[in-house]
């Protein structure tokens, strides 16, 4: 069989040449611009800020023209925005003394893990189930936040699940390297190119990355850093690691300032890292949300029963409306 003369194009990113770093750099210096997204508060640092309203005092076609231009920014646009303000400060810091507690426990078998060592880093793996288990009324009234319902199904449509975990970073964390998430983002660069080019730009539509600002990030304790438009360079997760895209991102990522409560919401394949924390003072605490799509496959697994019996009390009560929740649905 002769296959040299074949006018159907390979499916897989050639091995053979390297997708261009000076289209990737083209791409990644476009200016956010602020026409194109009316409904944001400010631009910073070519990051859209929204100020939310309550959730209550919009139409259901205000809600979808704000996921409309969520939808845009990550699609297609700079890749990443923030919420302000978009889980209230009391509930915050009730789940934070939630998540000490769970830390204090675990601490004594921790060792660190790839994200830094230990002594600097504490984590909760899976916070979702371990939050819902130790406090049901403050993981129902977090979860149930209508904004990050409507956030999520900007990107994702209806019926997505969510997994979670905490970081929490000492002063004297280091940064991160640049990198893309989950799913092809925790491949090896073999595993990635084994998969058809138009799947790995597929796979960043099953998955809203994002994160609830547990402390004040003032930009020295080092809030994550984005390298704007990333996500739409289609060999993004094969260049990633590749030195050259590397210093670019050095030179070129943006960060803004988080206040607790704040979210900041980003497509898997946007380049980014955790910033280094050289504040004296400043423990940087962030809830990591993985929201995957139905047609998707979490990034950790969730025993959903035993969550459900928990919450089952919290559930009912506010399905018969006594604490005024909203609900409409944001689709
Ligand atoms: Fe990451």
């Amino acid at each position: 069989m002769n296959v040299t003369n074949s006018p159907i194009p390979s499916r897989h990113f050639p091995k053979d040449a390297s997708p261009s770093l000076s289209e990737f750099k083209s791409l990644c210096s476009r200016n956010t611009q602020s026409k194109q997204y009316p409904l944001a508060s400010s631009i910073q640092s070519n990051i859209p800020i929204y100020t939310l309203p309550p959730f209550s005092s919009l139409t259901p076609s205000q809600i979808s023209a704000l996921q409309d231009e969520w939808h845009h920014i990550l699609l297609s646009g700079p890749g990443v925005f923030v919420t302000k303000a978009t889980l209230p400060r009391p509930l915050i810091t009730q789940t934070n003394t939630i998540y000490t507690s769970i830390i204090d426990a675990e601490r004594a078998t921790a060792k660190g893990d790839h994200f830094s060592s230990a002594g600097n880093n504490s984590r909760i793996w899976n916070s979702f189930s371990k939050h819902a288990l130790a406090d049901p009324a403050s993981f129902v009234a977090y979860y149930s936040s209508p904004w990050l319902s409507a956030i999520s199904a900007a990107w994702l449509g209806p019926a997505y699940r969510i997994t979670a975990q905490v970081n929490l970073v000492c002063p004297g964390g280091a940064a991160q390297v640049g990198h893309c998430d989950y799913h092809l983002g925790f491949q090896t660069a073999e595993a990635t190119a084994a998969y058809p080019k138009v799947t790995q730009i597929a796979t960043q539509l099953l998955t809203l990355q994002g994160a609830v600002a547990h402390s004040d990030m003032p930009l020295a304790s080092g809030p994550t850093r984005f390298l704007r438009f990333s996500q739409a360079f289609e060999a993004g997760y094969v260049v990633y690691r590749m030195p050259e895209f590397q210093e670019f991102f050095q030179q070129n990522f943006v960060s803004v300032p988080l206040e607790m409560g704040d979210g900041v919401w980003f497509n898997p394949a946007l380049f980014h890292a955790a910033g280094e924390n050289t504040t004296s003072d400043v423990e940087r605490c962030a809830n990591l949300l993985q929201v995957s799509s139905a047609f998707g496959r979490t990034m950790e697994s969730v025993d959903a029963v035993p969550l459900v019996e928990k919450c089952w009390g919290k559930l009912v009560e506010m399905f018969k409306g006594r604490d005024g929740v909203q609900r409409q649905k944001p689709w």
